[in-house]
Formats: structure tokens, sequence, C-alpha cells
């Protein structure tokens, strides 16, 4: 891992507090900074090996971070009609746009097919007849990579476990056979590559070593066959450090591509592709939120702070730890409070036991780590505004 400051050089500290002054909390602050030098790093670990990275829009779709990652020079991945259409018009050229996702309606297999983009990754027969039929109608072949559950675990939590037998996800491989038959009678299809996707927050190294060796074994079963896709996609996954984003702020790109360079074994001139989220926009990102009132509880101090899991749902969701600050006490006492926000659900909490220097009505906190699957699953739950977003280069 990469040893960074924030890369504006400001802690989360009062002077960063400061720059906020007139901006009403909550709010999502991106560290534009720190974006691109994570982005440097993930394009040089990347190039060594020759490999093509699409973003994964779903993790954060905001237009100052679509550019910057455009910039760096990515595809994109794509989950939903809208976000082609996010992708396209941020400027991302349709032949470097992957599109997964269990359930696509045909308005967006069409809004695929239009724009002839590189790969429609398909996960059940079902949907290979439709887009078979679709791309008929449009006189057209649509691009597609098979995506195939591998039945590899991932090892982290379960509602982000994607790819084991259980999961609704991909084509599991007791199909393939049969697969490969209907494909002969799809005429509109082009099977040009194999997908793959195992989960999302993966920071042990040994699992992408353990899919690599079974998409060679799934590679020598299509070659075995005759078929030799032009690439491989291992999807996305790459964990971060929720629990020190400023000591790992750039997650170990250089590993992690370097692992797959050891272990897949692609065939002569077989590309190699990622689709990753989290890892590339996690760490530039916090929520900004203020103390509206402390309380004491039974067993513990209540902090009471203006965002709630409208802003962020993960800890409510997956009970995912975020690091907190108190960016503004300057106590040197320390208190154990239980961070939460004000939605009326129990499991509105931040973050339980939290030990912070003595925190007071109007403090500013920051809650780390969530330029990642933050702002994007925010809702309007009890009419809550939409959150906005505040980026370092524009303050
Ligand atoms: N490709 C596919 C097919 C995916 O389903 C995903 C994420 C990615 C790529 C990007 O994965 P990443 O590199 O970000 O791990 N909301 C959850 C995460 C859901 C991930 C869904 N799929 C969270 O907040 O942890």
């Amino acid at each position: 891992m990469h040893l960074v400051t924030t890369s504006s050089n400001m802690p989360f500290d009062s002077s960063l507090a400061n720059n906020f002054a007139g901006i009403r909390t909550p709010f999502y602050y991106y560290d534009m900074a720190l974006l691109a030098l994570t982005l440097d790093a993930a394009t040089a670990a990347s190039g060594k090996h020759d490999y093509h990275v699409h973003y994964a829009l779903k993790a954060n779709a905001n237009a100052p971070v679509l550019a910057a990652i455009l910039r760096a020079g990515l595809g994109s991945d794509c989950v939903s009609g809208n976000e082609i259409s996010r992708a396209l018009q941020a400027g991302f050229l349709a032949d470097t746009l992957t599109f997964a996702g269990v359930g696509k309606t045909d308005d967006e297999i069409n809004l695929g097919l239009k724009h002839n983009i590189f790969s429609f990754n398909c996960e059940s027969v079902a949907e290979l007849e439709v887009i078979n039929q679709l791309a008929a109608a449009a006189g057209t072949t649509a691009r597609v990579a098979l995506r195939i559950n591998p039945n590899v675990h991932a090892n982290t939590h379960h509602y982000i476990t994607t790819g084991l037998d259980e999961n609704k996800f991909g084509i599991n491989t007791w199909e393939l056979d049969a697969v490969l038959q209907q494909l002969k009678h799809m005429p509109h299809i082009a099977l040009n590559g194999l997908h793959f996707h195992i989960g999302s927050q993966i920071t042990d190294m040994s699992v992408f070593q353990s899919l690599c060796v079974r998409v060679n074994e799934l590679n020598t079963w299509f070659q075995d066959r005759n078929i030799v896709p032009s690439y491989l996609n291992l999807g996305g996954g790459l964990g971060v450090d929720y629990t020190q984003p400023d000591k790992h702020a750039i997650p170990d790109f250089e590993n992690y591509f370097g692992t797959v360079q050891r272990f897949l074994e692609p065939l002569p001139n077989q590309q190699v592709h990622f689709e990753l989220g989290r890892s590339l926009v996690a760490q530039c990102g916090s929520l900004i939120t203020r103390v509206l009132f402390v309380k004491k509880g039974t067993n513990t101090n209540f902090a009471i702070v203006d965002a709630g899991m409208t802003e962020l749902i993960r800890p409510a969701l997956y009970q995912s730890y975020h690091y907190i600050q108190n960016m503004t006490s300057d106590a040197s006492e320390i208190e154990s409070y239980d961070v939460v926000g004000p939605i009326c659900e129990s499991s509105d909490c931040f973050g339980k036991a939290v030990n912070l220097p003595l925190t007071k009505r109007h403090d500013m906190m920051a809650i780390r780590s969530t330029g990642a699957y933050g702002e994007v699953m925010a809702s309007q739950y009890n009419l809550r505004d939409k959150v906005k977003s505040i980026y370092s280069d524009q303050l």
C-alpha cells in the first residue's frame, strides 16, 4: 500500500472545516487530487501488463468524477440504461463500454444495440435469446460476453458475494454445454468474451488467485471446443482499507494486477479486462456532517448528526465500518459515542462506541471512505433533501 497524505494535503481538521464555512451540511466532499493519484497508480499498474480497465459507474457517477476517470483513459462498466446514457454523455466511448446486470429490460438492450457497445455481459440463456431477437429486429449483431458463475468464494460480506452457485448472478458451469448448443441458433450474437465477478471489498489476494485458476480451467474448456474468446473479463472487487484511510489512501494496484499476471494464463492475443469501482473512488470521498445534539443514553452517549442512512446506507445495510473523525473539537479528553443519524430507524447508526474527542453541538465530523457506494445509494426517505457534492478543486 502507498502512503499518501490526503491529496489536497489537508487533514480532516479545523482548517479543512474552515474551508467548508458557509456550506450547509450534510454533503459529500471529494478530494480530486487524491482521485487523480489513485487513477495514476491504477493505470500505471494495469498498463504494465496491457490490461484494460473499465470503471464501474455504479460506485459513483458524479460528472467531475467521471471526467477524471475518462481523462485517465479508462473504459466504462454500466448496469442500467441510465448508466449507459450517463457514461456516453460523459464522453466514454461505446466501444469501451460493458453492460452487466441480471435483469436488462428490452429498452436497455436496445440502447446498447443502438450504440454497438463493446460488450453485453450476459447472465442467462433467457437473456441471450432476447438479445438475439432484439438484435435481429434491429438488423445488427450484439457483442456478448458470457458471465459465468465460477463458484469461487470471495470471503466478503454475504450481501456483496456474487460468484457462488447460490447467487442469482451469471450462468452456471453445468449449463455451458447447453448454452453452446443454443448459441449455434443465435446468429445475432457474437460471443467475444468470458466474464466473471465474484464479489466486492476483497482484500485477500488469494481469492483473486483462486479466481484466476478457475478462469484458466474454463478458458481451456472453451478452447477444447474450438472457441477462443477474444477477451477475459475478471470484473471488479478489489477492496480498500476502511480502518486506516490516510495510511492506505491508495489500494495496492501493483499487487492486485501482479497477482492476476502471475496466475492468469490468457491465450495468445487474448485481452484481459477489469471492472473496478470501489478501489478507484472510495477513499477520495467523505461524508461531512454536523452534530445536532449530544445525548446521554443509559449505557452510552449519542452524537446525533445531521446526516443519516439516507445519505450513507452502508453501515445500516452491510454493518460496514467507516472511520469517523471529529474535525473541529480541540478537546484532549476522549469519550465514547454512538454516532447516529436523525432517521426514524434504529439501524440509522454510523458507528457504535466510537472514541472521539469530547464532542458538542455544531462540531463537524467526517465519515471517511465514502466515495464509493455512498452518494449513489442515497435515498429521499423521510423526504430528505438530495445530498450535495463538493469538490476539492472547486472550493
Ligand atoms: N462488475 C460487476 C459485474 C459488479 O457487479 C460490480 C459491483 C463491479 C464490477 C464493481 O465492483 P467493485 O470494484 O466496486 O468491488 N453496494 C455495495 C457494493 C456492491 C457491488 C456490486 N457490484 C457496497 O457498498 O459495498
